[in-house]
């Protein structure tokens, strides 16, 4: 319905009410209300499933409060200061040890980078198993996977901050990837480090990237997201659309106003998350290595190399893929081949609308086949996840090509068996007790 449709807030005489009634004169205000919360009808059938979403938004709006205060103290400089550390690595202990609560701002951001990725894997997850990505969605999820390219590019940018080992190997092997690609790979990778080697220019542009560029455009995603989603209506555990069946006032049967209903639910999910996000802060920050690695509170030395190189544990499903590729093709050397696999490994989630062809789009009424195989396929997910942390030898190298195949060849035959599946028949109306 478009924002115009919804009536204008007539005052009631009170000071807030004649204020509300002189700015709606001029800006949409209740209609936007109206539109996106106490007159957006969610299904009434909302598991725990949908919590994610509203955390996410939760996330992303902590990363922002928490990034701003550590950039009051933050410095992106790569030079040494008279003890001999780098500035930036510097800057990072003083907002630790000096600034009032720096810790605490620092543990926050850091561990909500963990919370962010732990948040949106599960809100992806909830999309695949209902079916949420399928017509009318496409746009929803297709901003989902570009928002979740961006939080890749925001983590790795924020990651090379602290200017500490990992930051530096770790941008040294990732930044240096664009070399891999033919002929103008090294003039890619040399325009990209602004340098010859990672350095000062490295630190300053990514240091703009994730305080400037890559938050613009995750804001602008979640917003369009979001936009997209309230056009089309949510979709539910069910995976029925309830905008099939309304009553005389064109309100879906199966439908309650977003507000209070959902935003009162919502509390629920915000105060577990928050209490086991504090127990993280609070006692156990840098989460056994994974959430802050043991390297990374050393300084960044260009001249020693850290025995074992891993990224943060977000990315070693897609690190795994990079390195299962270990044969050259079309004389392209086998590192090209593995940025190819591990890139394709995000963007294929992009083309699930269109891989999906099941007659329902609930697990609810889902054969065997689509549960059996999804359940492999998370499992390989994890295995190349746990992979991705380990250094590789030669049976762990076989284990994550097996799994590397495994992931790709669930996408690229759906087009199959999601036909073949035995489904159940979808409900006309949601299932709620
Ligand atoms: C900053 C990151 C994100 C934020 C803040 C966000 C926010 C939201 C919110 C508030 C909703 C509605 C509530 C809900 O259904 O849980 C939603 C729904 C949805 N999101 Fe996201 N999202 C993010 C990332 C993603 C990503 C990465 C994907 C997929 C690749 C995705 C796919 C979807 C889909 C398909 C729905 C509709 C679900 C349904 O109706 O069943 N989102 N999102």
């Amino acid at each position: 319905m478009a924002a115009s449709n919804f009536e204008k807030f007539k005052s009631d005489g009170t000071l807030l009410g004649n204020v509300t009634e002189w700015v709606d004169a001029r800006f949409p205000l209740t209609s936007m209300w109206k539109q996106h919360l106490s007159e957006y009808y969610a299904p009434k059938n909302f598991n725990f499933w949908y919590f994610f979403g509203s955390l996410a938004l939760l996330v992303l709006v902590m990363q922002i409060v928490t990034g701003i205060f550590l950039t009051m103290h933050y410095k992106p400089d790569a030079s040494l200061n008279a003890s001999g550390v780098p500035v930036a690595f510097a800057s990072v202990e003083y907002i630790m040890r000096d600034v009032p609560w720096g810790w605490l701002i620092r543990y926050m951001h850091s561990t909500g980078a963990s919370a962010f990725f732990i948040v949106i894997y599960l809100h992806m997850f909830r999309g695949m198993i209902y079916g949420s990505y399928r017509s009318p969605r496409e746009l929803t999820w297709l901003f989902g996977v570009m928002i979740f390219l961006a939080l890749m590019a925001e983590a790795f940018a924020g990651y090379l901050l602290p200017w500490g080992q990992m930051s530096y190997w770790g941008a040294q092997v990732i930044l240096n990837l664009f070399s891999a690609i033919p002929f103008v790979g090294e003039y890619l990778a040399t325009w990209i480090r602004g340098d010859f080697v990672i350095g000062d220019a490295t630190l300053n542009r990514m240091f703009s990237f994730h305080v400037i560029a890559i938050p613009f455009v995750l804001a602008g995603l979640v917003v369009a997201h979001i936009l997209a989603l309230h056009e089309t209506g949510s979709n539910n555990p069910d995976g029925v659309e309830i905008k099939k069946k309304k009553d005389e006032h064109g309100i879906p049967l199966d439908g309650i106003p977003f507000h209070p209903y959902y935003t009162v639910k919502d509390i629920v999910g915000v105060v577990v998350f928050l209490m086991v996000f504090s127990v993280i802060v609070f006692f156990m920050p840098e989460g056994g290595g994974y959430f802050l690695e043991y390297n990374n509170f050393f300084p960044a030395d260009p001249m020693v190399t850290p025995p074992h190189i891993a990224p943060v544990w977000y990315f070693t499903p897609y690190y795994s893929l990079l390195r299962a590729v270990t044969y050259p093709l079309f004389g392209i050397d086998a590192k090209f081949w593995g940025v190819i696999a591990m890139g394709a490994g995000v963007v294929i989630f992009a083309f699930l609308p269109w891989l999906d062809r099941s007659p329902v789009k609930s697990i609810r009424y889902r054969g065997p086949l689509f549960k059996v195989l999804l359940a492999i396929w998370v499992i390989c997910f994890f295995v190349l996840g746990y992979l991705g942390v380990l250094a590789p030898t030669p049976g762990r190298t076989l284990v994550s090509q097996i799994c590397t195949f495994y992931y790709f060849a669930f996408f690229l035959t759906m087009p199959i068996w999601s036909k073949l599946d035995k489904c159940k028949p979808e409900p006309d109306r949601v299932t709620f007790k």
